[in-house]
């Protein structure tokens, strides 16, 4: 049994972020991961994170509100306001914090963090490190989290690389610890703490074409789910427009926000066409560019019936080498195509999951003790889609909020004594559980079904829906379901054993992929990325509020929870 003040569950930026808050209030904290932290997906982030700081003279009148306007518009009015104000109004200050702790921000000719347009602004206002933003931005944090270890002379924050999540202790209204399995030794075992923060990411992975890392199973979102926690807005998932042709490795919006163009196989830069992108162009926001290219996909102009070219060849090899130099090593490496020769070929992508652990402002869900910040949690300040650049804002903006609650939390807890034992239970219902897998007479390939959940995902809960194709998704799922109960792991092997965990991740994914399927075939209407073909229009007066999805036994029970407004009246999006 491992014991802590706070358990922190991941180690990307928003795990690190509150860990550093943490420490500051002199919390002892335990940071789990099934990856090292500087392995994490936040240092895949590449464009930028978004503040009203005015450095360029595009935007030089540009202010909090502002930001938050653009944020509460680009999530098709489904954010809650207050948080997103929050969000905008705290952007300045995180970013001025972790550039003093020395993240290497691009800069103006004046010295100034440099900024990038990017969608829903209409100006520069995504602060970048080049097109390597949340990589700079993670090492920056680490580097902290070492100076507050080394600082207290003592171990206050312990480190756990490569453990991954698979129980929580529930005791009664209150989160008693979590239950972890070494993924070294196989060994599972109980890890006591007054509050546990998830700080999981995404989970792009139940979808087959993804930029996110194999690590972004939903698992992290699984957890708290099953021990009686709602997922909120599930249904809301993001497509980014420009992943790379086959892998779908992201092609940050930096590439369009820098003046890139996007031609179908016509050559012909069709955003231009459709009334909703034809101002804004490669810059409205990622909703709007991925329908459309959609529909030139079904309107058969897509290059070869499958992308676009991503032309950037205008910017000249020297603006291409300063601005974007990760995205033309990316593009030479994994399609043999130097960018500043050659258009590169894009699809659209899975991206990101606007949808996850439902929590209040503070981070904190409706089980005491219990918190979730960044992508694995839904605020919302995302809504129905999340703006680039916003995301590398929530994950410290968010995960300083929540750290800061943790340590008022634990300052006036008293844990019960109950507690210790809800969690020896919960310990010892994950080793049976995870014995049974090993020991098992299972049939079911875990690898085929995965499969056939990542493809159902993509052709019937994609960028565009409907009720035919999700009904069909939904019964899909619930199969794949059924047959992992009979789920076989062949290696038994103690050590590293890679099918035993990406299995246990597997009955994760099922189970968020279910609460995205059953609340996209509820909500007839269209608002951000939930495009419904048989429900076109966006029906504020009938679903104006957000999807709660809570686990049972036989799939999720769905209802609704308005809103929260009080700034900008929900508008048509024109761009
Ligand atoms: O395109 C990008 O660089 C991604 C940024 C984001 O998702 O915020």
């Amino acid at each position: 049994m491992h014991s802590h003040d706070v358990l922190i569950v991941g180690g990307g930026l928003a795990g690190l972020r509150a860990a550093v808050e943490l420490n500051k209030a002199n919390v002892k904290v335990g940071l789990i991961s099934k990856v090292h932290p500087l392995r994490s997906h936040s240092v895949a982030a590449q464009g930028g994170i978004n503040a009203s700081l005015g450095n360029h003279p595009r935007g030089d009148y540009d202010t909090a509100m502002r930001h938050a306007f653009d944020t509460v518009k680009g999530s098709d009015f489904l954010a809650d306001q207050p948080a997103v104000v929050r969000m905008a109004k705290d952007a300045p200050l995180r970013v001025y914090e972790i550039e003093h702790w020395g993240c290497p921000f691009s800069r103006t000719d004046e010295g100034k963090i440099a900024q990038r347009p990017f969608g829903g602004a209409g100006f520069p206002r995504t602060c970048y490190a080049s097109d390597k933003t949340g990589l700079a931005m993670m090492h920056t944090l680490f580097e902290q989290m070492i100076r507050y270890q080394q600082a207290a002379e003592r171990q206050e924050l312990v480190v756990y690389s490569e453990w991954l999540v698979i129980g929580l202790a529930v005791d009664g209204d209150l989160c008693a610890g979590a239950v972890a399995m070494n993924i070294k030794t196989g060994e599972v075992d109980g890890f006591k703490a007054e509050a546990v923060l998830f700080a999981t990411g995404g989970a792009g992975r139940i979808y087959g074409n993804s930029t996110n890392a194999i690590i972004n199973s939903g698992m992290g979102m699984a957890v708290p789910y099953r021990a009686g926690v709602s997922l909120k807005d599930m249904e809301f998932v993001q497509f980014h427009p420009t992943t790379l042709l086959g892998s779908n490795i992201l092609i940050s919006e930096a590439a369009r926000g820098e003046g890139g163009f996007l031609l179908n196989k016509d050559g012909h830069r069709f955003l231009a066409d459709y009334p909703d992108s034809k101002k804004a162009m490669e810059v409205a926001p990622r909703d709007i560019v991925a329908r459309n290219m959609a529909r030139e996909i079904l309107a058969g102009r897509a290059v070869e019936g499958t992308h676009f070219r991503l032309d950037l060849r205008h910017l000249g090899e020297e603006k291409i080498q300063k601005q974007l130099p990760g995205i033309r090593d990316l593009a030479i490496r994994f399609a043999g195509i130097d960018p500043a020769d050659e258009p590169v070929p894009v699809q659209p992508g899975q991206h990101y999951t606007m949808g996850g652990i439902d929590v209040d402002r503070s981070g904190a869900t409706l089980l005491k003790g219990l918190y979730a910040a960044g992508e694995a949690a839904c605020v919302s300040v995302h809504g129905a889609n999340r703006l680039g650049g916003n995301s590398l804002l929530d994950t410290i903006v968010f995960g300083a909020i929540a750290g800061e609650a943790m340590a008022e939390f634990v300052a006036g807890h008293v844990r019960p004594a109950s507690s210790d034992k809800a969690l020896a239970d919960s310990a010892a219902r994950e080793r049976e559980a995870v014995e049974r897998l090993m020991t098992g007479g299972g049939t079911e390939d875990p690898v085929a079904i995965k499969d056939e959940m990542k493809k159902t995902m993509m052709e019937k809960v994609g960028i565009f829906r409907d009720r035919e194709g999700l009904s069909s998704a939904l019964e899909t799922i619930r199969g794949l379901k059924d047959r992992y109960k009979r789920v076989r792991v062949s290696f038994k092997g103690k050590v590293l054993n890679q099918e035993l965990r990406s299995t246990i991740e597997l009955g994760g994914s099922l189970d968020v992929a279910e609460a995205v399927v059953a609340g996209a075939l509820a909500r007839e209407e269209s608002r951000g990325s939930h495009s419904r073909t048989d429900f076109r229009s966006r029906d504020d007066a009938s679903w104006l509020k957000h999807t709660l999805a809570a686990h049972t036994p036989d799939g999720p029970r769905l209802s609704y929870k308005d809103v929260e407004l009080g700034y900008f009246e929900p508008a048509e999006r024109v761009y």
